[in-house]
């Protein structure tokens, strides 16, 4: 019933959704953790609404080891359910972190601002909830500015106030139900109490789609610049203001590159290139959600140029397929195929009728991507029906063949009958393909440039019967080269857990510091933490960098990480490594680890660390030395049974540095994150290991390498809570 906390814009109509942010189905688990039936439609109340600074929350460490994956450098709050970190400002010192935060349970619902104070970043005191719903609103993510010339009007010139800037979420007993609207609040005694502008909302385009505002005051035109999304249009919007109230429509940006879901949490900054001043960059992050190129929720980000109206990305990937000779669109019937339906005599012609369709099959979901007015359409007589469909021969004369493919998850190599896609040469399937749960279609292209010469056919195979039981295909095309696709874009990380991610105003030394919250909608209800369930990822720094000629995100953890290294465990210069690996010293169990080391894969077809390795688990960070990528494995990490979209892995393209790649791994007791080649690339994954997975090693598959400068650190508090 969790499975699908957000609405799948691939199933989902474009169009605003009824009712803000959230199906029913993540309302209704909400009433069911709470027991109190508050919805977002506003079904009914709860007795008691809790007020700014009358939190339950104590001011608590937020590492502590009252459970065996409470992280122990991560930020987690005591109790209860977060997302987003919100309004990140440093001000008088201090750090301050919100976020998004039910106070009545470990699930989405009651969205309010939680809050959470440091000096160091490091070290995290949970604060009294700063922002808490009301029957009326839900507090959804935002930003917060100081305004230190009191423009506002807000606080005085003596003491000018912080302002928050949030969404008002209004529930279905407000007067604007389902619509989200920009909303003000101010805070005098630097980020502590709060109390709501009394002129809220202070920006209302009348959508149910309209959040996340982050504000930043530009500096060249002296004035404030906010940028918001409307998500399900997958576009940004920016807007200006003198004083924060009023606020004047500048431009807009999108859809660009991944728009595969809705777009959410934008973020606009500027940033020396390769360390120098006088040469700069915007860069706008995106958080989008699903269609990362991790799968799921994920950050990407766009650099360019803003001149105080409009962003202009400097470079956009094109879309959509090269040229080439299209051999099968189905827009004249099944020409040569030969198409076999009902093959378990049922009656029907399903799955395929006897034409292509022309689009939606009744009681399909709505079916998006294709080209033209018909496709290959599987879902005739619903999803039960079996056969298959196979095309007229020819010779493969190009490097590439590019297919649009939807339907359903079914691959050749998975349980259960398949609903795939193949390409047949002398009764072989050499490549395959599968839809992805989704009735949007999708470029896959196949690299057959050592198969040109040879004959072959596409063939159809649905032997899938159960739900998403079927194929779509369309636009099958011979080229020269594949389909631009997520790999191509710019990603602030590769793995599966980096999402909502902006970055702190107003820190010293400009630094440009991004927190992230190190989860994935996919299961962010499901993960076995308790009695909190949500954590932030580390805070890092980022640089731009001319990478491969342009200028490209670096990221690192942020330096104050070195506040809570440990001495070394280890430390040497150069092993050889062969196949039966290198054991590290083992972590002590419930530990937080750094471990930094360089590859030289050699004759290795991989080489990689295993880290939280068990007798029978590793999550395992590799590097593909054909496919020179660098990957994060968790499929056998330990728990990861509570949803079938967790065990997974996931790659970045990332070229070796003179035969070697440096690394530097970040092993919490229920994350890992990998900053690698200098921080050009980021993997970050949760884990669940079980108790006893505390080995660490080195490893090669199919040939020796080695490995160099290898140091493992011990960080922050040891097991038992003290600082060491
Ligand atoms: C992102 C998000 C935001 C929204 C908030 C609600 O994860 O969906 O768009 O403001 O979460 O909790």
């Amino acid at each position: 019933m969790h499975r699908r906390p957000r609405p799948d814009l691939r199933h989902a109509p474009r169009r605003p959704a009824r009712h803000p942010g959230r199906p029913a189905a993540r309302s209704a688990t909400v009433a069911l953790v709470t027991g109190a039936a508050l919805t977002l439609t506003g079904a009914a109340a709860p007795a008691a609404v809790p007020t700014a600074g009358s939190a339950t929350a104590p001011a608590a460490p937020s590492t502590g080891s009252d459970h065996p994956h409470r992280p122990r450098i991560h930020f987690t709050p005591e109790q209860n359910w977060m997302n987003d970190p919100n309004g990140l400002i440093h001000h008088d010192g201090v750090y301050h972190l919100y976020f998004q935060y039910n106070p009545e349970g470990d699930r989405w619902g009651n969205m309010s601002w939680g809050h959470a104070t440091s000096t160091d970043l490091m070290t995290w005191e949970e604060q009294p909830l700063a922002l808490p719903y009301t029957e009326d609103e839900h507090v959804f993510s935002g930003g917060i500015v100081f305004d230190e010339h009191n423009t506002s009007g807000l606080g005085t010139a003596e003491n000018p106030p912080l302002v928050a800037l949030y969404t008002s979420a209004y529930t279905g007993s407000s007067e604007r139900p389902g619509i989200q609207a920009q909303s003000l609040a101010y805070s005098l005694d630097g980020g502590y109490t709060w109390e709501r502008y009394e002129g809220n909302p202070v920006l209302d385009i009348d959508s149910g789609e309209f959040r996340d505002p982050k504000v930043f005051w530009y500096e060249e035109g002296g004035y404030w610049v906010m940028s918001t999304v409307v998500a399900t249009e997958r576009r940004v919007l920016f807007h200006r203001s003198d004083d924060l109230v009023e606020w004047e429509f500048l431009s807009d940006f999108g859809p660009a590159h991944a728009d595969g879901g809705v777009w959410e949490v934008p973020d606009l900054f500027e940033l020396p290139v390769d360390g120098d001043p006088d040469d700069t960059r915007w860069v706008l992050i995106v958080n989008l959600n699903p269609g990362s190129v991790a799968g799921g929720s994920g950050a990407q980000y766009f650099v360019g140029d803003f001149d105080g109206t409009r962003f202009t990305p400097e470079h956009l990937v094109d879309s959509g397929p090269p040229d080439g000779e299209v051999f099968a669109d189905f827009e004249n019937g099944y020409g040569g195929w030969e198409v076999v339906n009902d093959v378990d005599g049922q009656g029907g012609d399903g799955p395929f009728g006897t034409a292509p369709a022309a689009g939606t099959l009744p009681g399909q979901h709505p079916v998006v991507g294709y080209e033209g007015e018909h496709l290959l359409n599987g879902f005739v007589g619903g999803d039960a029906p079996r056969g298959h469909a196979t095309s007229p021969e020819f010779t493969i004369d190009r490097d590439f063949v590019n297919l649009l493919v939807g339907g359903g998850h079914h691959p050749r190599t998975g349980e259960g009958g398949h609903a795939s896609v193949d390409l047949v040469v002398d009764g072989e399937v050499v490549r395959t393909a599968t839809g992805q749960d989704s009735e949007t279609l999708d470029w896959v292209s196949w690299d057959v440039a050592d198969l040109v010469g040879r004959t072959a056919r596409l063939r159809v195979e649905d032997d899938a019967t159960g739900g998403w039981g079927h194929v779509l295909l369309d636009h099958v095309m011979f080229s020269d080269d594949p389909v631009p696709g997520l790999a191509d874009y710019d990603w602030l990380d590769w793995g599966r857990d980096y999402y909502a991610a902006i970055s702190y105003n107003d820190t010293p030394d400009d630094a440009r510091v991004t927190m992230a919250w190190m989860n994935n909608w996919q299961y962010a209800e499901n993960t076995p933490t308790s009695p909190w369930r949500g954590a932030m990822a580390l805070p890092r720094q980022l640089e731009l960098e001319t990478v491969d000629g342009r200028p490209r995100l670096v990221q690192n953890p942020v330096d104050q990480l070195e506040s809570v290294y440990g001495d070394p465990v280890y430390d040497r210069n150069r092993a050889p490594v062969h196949a039966r690996g290198l054991d590290l010293p083992p972590a002590e169990p419930g530990r937080a680890y750094q471990v930094e080391l360089t590859l030289r894969p050699g004759r290795s077809e991989e080489i990689g660390l295993r880290v939280h390795e068990g007798a029978d688990q590793a999550t395992v960070i590799g590097y593909d030395t054909a496919a020179q990528e660098l990957f994060l494995d968790r499929s056998d990490s330990g728990d990861t049974g509570f949803h079938d979209a967790f065990p997974s892995r996931s790659a970045v393209p990332l070229p070796l540095d003179d035969g070697r790649l440096r690394l530097r791994v970040v092993v919490d007791t229920s994350s890992v994150e990998v900053f690698a080649a200098g921080g050009r690339a980021t993997l970050t994954d949760l884990v669940f290991p079980g108790p006893d997975a505390n080995g660490m090693s080195v490893y090669t598959d199919g040939g020796p390498g080695s490995d160099e400068d290898v140091t493992v650190r011990p960080l922050g508090p040891g097991p038992g809570g003290a600082a060491e």
